[in-house]
């Protein structure tokens, strides 16, 4: 088993280890005096895992209900967040009863919302099953859902109490879901750790895919922990995600994937950087290379105007400047203010 501890306002730990998910109601006991949980999942989830969570959380002892969504972004709204409620509240759950995310980054999302919000705030626990969850969404605390104006517009931050990885879970998740987590494990070896992106570079990731997810988690694990609310050093995990978010908006979130954006937006700035000699010679090849190695794209016909007007409505934009995240070189990463109005002619 390995443990990450996790020192945010109320600590808690990320456990990963194989088949874990058979365990889960032993851990989640461990670490509450709850009498129900509230199993959270989506269409496709429930299928392969939620008997297997259901049965461990009644062997444990919990009264346990189970609710299913409609797999899918389109349904992280709060319509969804209001069934959960009216179930929760007819399950009759108190303040002590904790909710369990088991799906992706958007059931992790939508349960920790519905948690943070039902009777002002209950306990969660997050059992992510995709990499993107694994390696981010399920660690840092943020929680919410879409509107019509924009993604993740409406949310709240709470921590869980316990995170429970099993990596087993990935042999079910579709490549292009993997592709998609990899983005932002690469991001990961981009702005903190030199090594971790060697190895994604001479290995094949799903190989060593639990010493990945560790390295990863204590990434962000370091990085929220120190900037919990996101006034500084948490904004480094935009790496590749400004540019990458305008790209997503330009094609209406259809088409490209996050992780596809995000590879983009990545090579995009370090192009950028190392022609004007900030970032080191031949960084933008490497990640280029890699990038590639895990399926994911390099490179977008968008017009750059369009690009910097999207970065514009970026809702991180304040007072007319960008925080731009640039490589020293690959590990190393520092955040520079950039005026909007610079910003098309540093990325042409
Ligand atoms: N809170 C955060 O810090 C944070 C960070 C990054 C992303 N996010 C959010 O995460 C969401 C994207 O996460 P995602 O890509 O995991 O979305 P998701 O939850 O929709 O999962 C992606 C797809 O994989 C399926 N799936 C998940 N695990 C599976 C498994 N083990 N086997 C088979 N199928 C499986 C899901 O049913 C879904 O179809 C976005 O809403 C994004 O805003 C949040
Ligand atoms: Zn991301």
């Amino acid at each position: 088993m390995r443990t990450v501890k996790v020192n945010t306002s109320a600590p808690y730990d990320i456990l990963i280890e194989r088949g874990l998910i058979n365990n889960a109601g032993q851990y989640i006991k461990n670490v509450t005096n709850a009498q129900k949980t509230f199993l959270i999942t989506d269409t496709n989830v429930e299928k392969f895992y939620a008997e297997k969570v259901l049965t461990s959380l009644k062997n444990s002892g919990f009264d346990t209900d189970i609710f299913v969504y409609e797999a899918g972004e389109k349904r992280k709204t709060l319509s969804t967040i209001s069934d959960m409620y009216s179930r929760m509240a007819d399950f009759n759950m108190s303040r002590k009863d904790i909710v369990v995310a088991l799906g992706g980054g958007v059931c992790g999302d939508m349960a920790g919302f519905a948690a943070a919000t039902y009777m002002r705030g209950i306990n969660f626990v997050q059992i992510p099953t995709s990499l993107l969850a694994q390696v981010d969404s399920s660690v840092g605390g943020k929680t919410g859902v879409d509107i019509a104006q924009g993604k993740n517009l409406v949310g709240a931050f709470l921590q869980p109490i316990l995170v429970l990885i099993d990596p087993d879970t990935l042999f079910t998740l579709p490549e292009y879901y993997i592709n998609d987590g990899m983005a932002e494990v690469i991001k990961y070896g981009c702005i903190k750790d030199s090594a971790l992106f060697k190895t994604l570079e001479n290995e094949n990731a799903l190989d060593i895919i639990d010493d990945v997810i560790e390295r990863c988690v204590s990434i962000k694990r370091d990085v929220v922990s120190r900037d919990e609310k996101e006034s500084g050093e948490r904004m480094l995990l935009n790496f590749g995600h400004t540019l990458g978010h305008s790209l997503e908006k330009i094609y209406n979130f259809d088409g490209l994937s996050h992780g596809q954006a995000v590879a983009i937006g990545m090579v995009m700035i370090t192009s950028a950087s190392e022609k004007a000699d900030i970032t080191e010679n031949g960084s933008t090849e490497r990640i280029i290379s890699l990038c590639k190695k895990y399926n994911l794209p390099v490179s977008d016909t968008a017009d750059i105007k369009e690009i910097v007007k999207f970065c514009a409505n970026d809702k991180k934009a304040g007072g007319g400047s960008v925080n731009l995240v640039l490589l020293k070189k690959i590990g190393e990463s520092f955040i520079r203010k950039t005026p909007l109005g610079e910003l098309e002619n540093f990325i042409r």
